[in-house]
């Protein structure tokens, strides 16, 4: 499983980085905006942090428009993948950067339909958003499920990728299922790490060894 960090906050990518876990970045335009900087600037600044995809997202929503931007992303760095929205014209965008071999990550996927037709066109990703179908009361992992389990049956190539992820158990049930990648806040990849048996058990064995006033070396 793939681990991408859902962020545009330079601070927080560096620090996810320095972990030896970050395989790629999300971006979309209200993480973007958040940061208050030039976008090219920040793509130039994450593109050095991390050696894997970035998604930058498009803001046409016709798919002329869509493509001049997709095309502008992907020029600046191979590893960029260009991030449309799961809407008719960006499904035409999407195809034709697919035959371009130009990468693209569908985004707002809200239901299996719409993710069979990202794979129909070619998607190298699909993101469906777990979190935001969990707010209102529809079981997001679930949706997951459907996608691997269609994308298994017909070989399709796309990767299904478990975005709007809201706490660690969205992660270790979307690796349960076969998510090939989950894209997690910064927040969340910390939570992760935490068990109180690793904190009480480490104090103990440092205690331990202090009372014993041993050397390791
Ligand atoms: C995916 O790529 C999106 O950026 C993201 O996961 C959306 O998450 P949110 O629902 O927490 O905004």
């Amino acid at each position: 499983m793939k681990f991408f960090i859902d962020s545009a906050n330079i601070d927080e990518i560096r620090e996810a980085a320095s972990l030896g876990i970050l395989d790629g970045v999300t971006t979309n335009p209200s993480l973007v905006a958040k940061e208050g900087k030039n976008f090219r600037q920040l793509l130039d600044e994450i593109l050095e942090l991390v050696n894997g995809p970035i998604s930058a997202e498009v803001v046409s929503t016709d798919r002329d428009g869509i493509l001049v931007e997709a095309r502008e992303l992907a020029a600046i760095h191979p590893n960029i993948v260009v991030k449309v929205p799961l809407i008719r014209e960006g499904l035409k965008a999407v195809r034709q950067l697919t035959d371009e071999g130009i990468k693209t990550n569908v985004t707002l996927c809200f239901s299996p339909t719409q993710a069979l037709l990202a794979a129909k066109a070619g998607a190298t990703y699909i993101s469906p958003f777990i979190g935001r179908l969990d707010d209102i009361s529809i079981d997001g992992m679930e949706l997951i499920q459907q996608i691997v389990t269609i994308y298994q049956n017909y070989n399709f190539g796309t990767q299904v990728l478990a975005a709007s992820i809201r706490h660690p158990l969205h992660v270790v049930q979307a690796a349960m299922m076969g998510a090939d990648v989950a894209t997690i806040p910064f927040k969340i990849i910390d939570m992760m790490f935490m068990h109180p048996l690793t904190e009480s058990g480490l104090q103990k064995f440092l205690d331990d060894w202090k009372k014993n006033e041993a050397k390791l070396v």
